[in-house]
């Protein structure tokens, strides 16, 4: 257990009967980036059951958040999605991952692509003042099948626009695009379809995506992410080859299967 810390759970939310979140306490010595994530999970039988889970919320607050799916049959969400506050929870020491700002060539507009729990490392980068200080618009698009799952939504819209540090920003320069595609919603359609029809650069009034403008961040599941990423590539854009080396774009898995 040398390689993890155990912290405490200090509150649950459950957005849905599929979707949950919960945030700890931080160890001081925890040091991350925004968009990284860490292997946190429960001691069972001695020995730590842990999955790869990003960090939501930014790295300035005193605790760590994460966001989760409930996988009925799943060895760690089964048990995860059970915790209540004051329950131990084991937190990796070493942080990493590839959605980075540092791994982005500069550009004028960041989108930032989730499907599903893939919004969590995106909830630390709009979090973050630097990712304004880069970009002068910051999209993040998130899409699921059902309108419940929209999680988040609410700090979005409503409590981020309002942060004392961070309103200002975050109302000038931060468009979110929730989009829903099975059942009714303002923004319907998968996103790769809303791109490649064009339609969702008329709704939020900005251009084409351009690699000499643009910088793409994307967290959803493989098939998401390749579809994405031909998407990209056909358009010109060049993938971040690995930590360290900055691209147009930077991808990266939303841990499903838990
Ligand atoms: P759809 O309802 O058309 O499958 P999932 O829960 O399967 O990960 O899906 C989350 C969201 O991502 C859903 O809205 C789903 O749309 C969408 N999605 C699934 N596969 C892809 C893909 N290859 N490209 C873009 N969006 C996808």
């Amino acid at each position: 257990m040398a390689s993890f810390v155990t912290e405490r759970v200090l509150s649950v939310h459950h957005w849905n009967e599929t979707l949950f979140s919960f945030k700890t306490t931080r160890d001081r010595g925890l040091r991350f980036e925004n968009g990284q994530f860490v292997m946190i999970g429960l001691e069972v039988d001695g020995r730590p059951l842990t999955r790869a889970y990003s960090i939501a919320s930014p790295n300035y607050e005193e605790h760590l958040e994460f966001f989760s799916i409930k996988v009925p049959d799943g060895a760690l969400t089964s048990r995860l999605q059970h915790l209540r506050a004051g329950d131990p929870i084991v937190v990796s020491k070493k942080p990493t991952g590839t959605l980075i700002l540092h791994d982005l060539r500069p550009g004028r507009h960041l989108y930032l692509l989730a499907t599903g729990t893939g919004l969590a490392p995106f909830l630390s980068v709009i979090q973050d003042p630097e990712t304004y200080e880069r970009f002068e618009k910051v999209v993040l698009i998130h899409g699921v099948r059902f309108v419940s799952e929209l999680a988040y939504n609410e700090l979005i819209t409503q409590a981020l626009p309002e942060h004392e540090f961070l309103g200002d920003v975050i109302r000038e320069q931060l468009i979110y695009y929730p989009t829903v595609t099975r059942e009714p919603f303002r923004h319907n359609g998968r996103i790769t379809h809303l791109m490649e029809s064009g339609k969702l650069f008329e709704d939020i009034g900005l251009p084409p995506l351009d690699p000499a403008a643009d910088r793409v961040m994307i967290c959803g599941s493989p098939a998401m992410l390749s579809d994405l990423c031909t998407l990209l590539d056909a358009r010109g854009f060049e993938i971040s080859p690995r930590i360290g080396e900055p691209g147009d774009y930077v991808i990266e898995r939303a841990f499903v299967e838990k």
